[in-house]
């Protein structure tokens, strides 16, 4: 593996800590759980893309980039961190967000805003032709663009979880502690991709839920096919010798309510429950929705209570304050 060679700009405080979440497991009485906290990543009010930014803003200024091109919801933990790594980097930033500039910007945008991007409101049906227009446009102002994917994932990006996993492996290892299952929220798909590469590097043992947030995994192309394309372009650019394939994946569907970023009960009481519990803040898209399945999980006898249930917290609160009608 290269992984040490590999273009890398720092932008995340690591390694990020594990919590034990003794009242929650009391409170439900489960199995022992921990956290594992990306959300505190450090850049710009952290998240799990911060991990993917140092491999993709690595590679931008590599080959010369000033400037970072992405898209996302308006509410997207990704914009948000792609433009304040933008700033970290010297680079500037531009976002394709969905739909149509609020009068009041809130929560990630009115970060995104504050942190000097340039936002484009774009209609999901033009989004594409948008995407090749404006890097042709940034080049005949004599820019240098480099485009970023829907939530940083393709193999370069998924590269942060491969080291993330690896990561984990080594805190455990320090604290001598075995974690039998790993639950996260999965959406474009590099945090899983990545976490199941360095599953396979470190020899991790457990079992890993990825909680689709948005996929039914019907459309289209199988969402587990995307996550071995994924990984194996990930495995590739580290120079890991493995083939993935859609089998590697353990994609959970149960969850998606009323589809993307549309809350309900379960976010509202997944984020209480870790709110009043643990003092600890989720998001009411990802990890809102993730921590409810886990506790629907636990509810369900899922895990045995010898076991210990790892949740990867990766970030979002900033949305909280643009969903608040949703939350109280
Ligand atoms: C807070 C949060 N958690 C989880 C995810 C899902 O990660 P991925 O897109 O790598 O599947 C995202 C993606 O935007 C996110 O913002």
């Amino acid at each position: 593996m290269r992984i040490e060679s590999l273009a890398r700009f720092p932008l995340a405080q690591l390694p990020t800590p594990i919590e034990e979440l003794k009242s929650l497991s009391r409170e439900l009485g489960g199995p022992e759980l921990v956290i594992k906290r990306d959300d505190q990543t450090g850049l710009a009010l952290g998240g799990n893309k911060t991990r993917k930014l140092e491999f993709l803003v690595g590679q931008a200024l590599e080959q010369g980039a000033d400037t970072l091109i992405t898209m996302g919801a308006a509410q997207s933990n990704h914009c948000r961190q792609t433009a304040a790594a933008a700033a970290r980097a010297g680079l500037r930033c531009e976002l394709l967000l969905n739909g149509t500039k609020p009068e009041l910007p809130n929560g990630n945008l009115l970060l995104d805003e504050l942190l000097g991007a340039r936002i484009h409101w774009v209609q999901p049906s033009e989004r594409e032709a948008r995407l090749r227009e404006l890097p042709d446009q940034l080049r005949k102002e004599g820019r240098k663009p480099y485009v970023i994917p829907v939530g940083g994932s393709n193999g370069v990006g998924a590269t942060g979880y491969v080291l993330a996993m690896i990561e984990l492996a080594e805190q455990l290892h320090g604290i001598n502690r075995r974690v039998d299952h790993v639950v996260f929220a999965s959406s474009s798909g590099g945090t899983q991709a990545g976490i199941v590469v360095g599953a396979k590097v470190t020899g991790f043992a457990g079992k890993l839920h990825g909680v689709s947030i948005d996929k039914d995994g019907r459309d289209g192309v199988p969402y587990e096919q995307e996550l071995a394309d994924i990984a194996n372009d990930a495995a590739k650019y580290i120079g890991f010798d493995a083939k993935f394939t859609a089998n590697d994946f353990n994609v959970v569907y149960e969850y998606l309510g009323g589809g993307y970023g549309v809350v309900s009960d379960l976010e509202r009481e997944a984020i209480r429950l870790l709110g009043s519990r643990e003092g600890i803040v989720l998001d009411p898209v990802y990890t809102g929705r993730a921590m409810g399945a886990l506790i629907d999980f636990i509810r369900k006898k899922t895990f045995r209570s010898d076991e210990t249930v790892l949740f990867w917290h990766t970030g979002g609160a900033p949305a909280l304050f643009a969903y608040a009608k949703d939350l109280i």
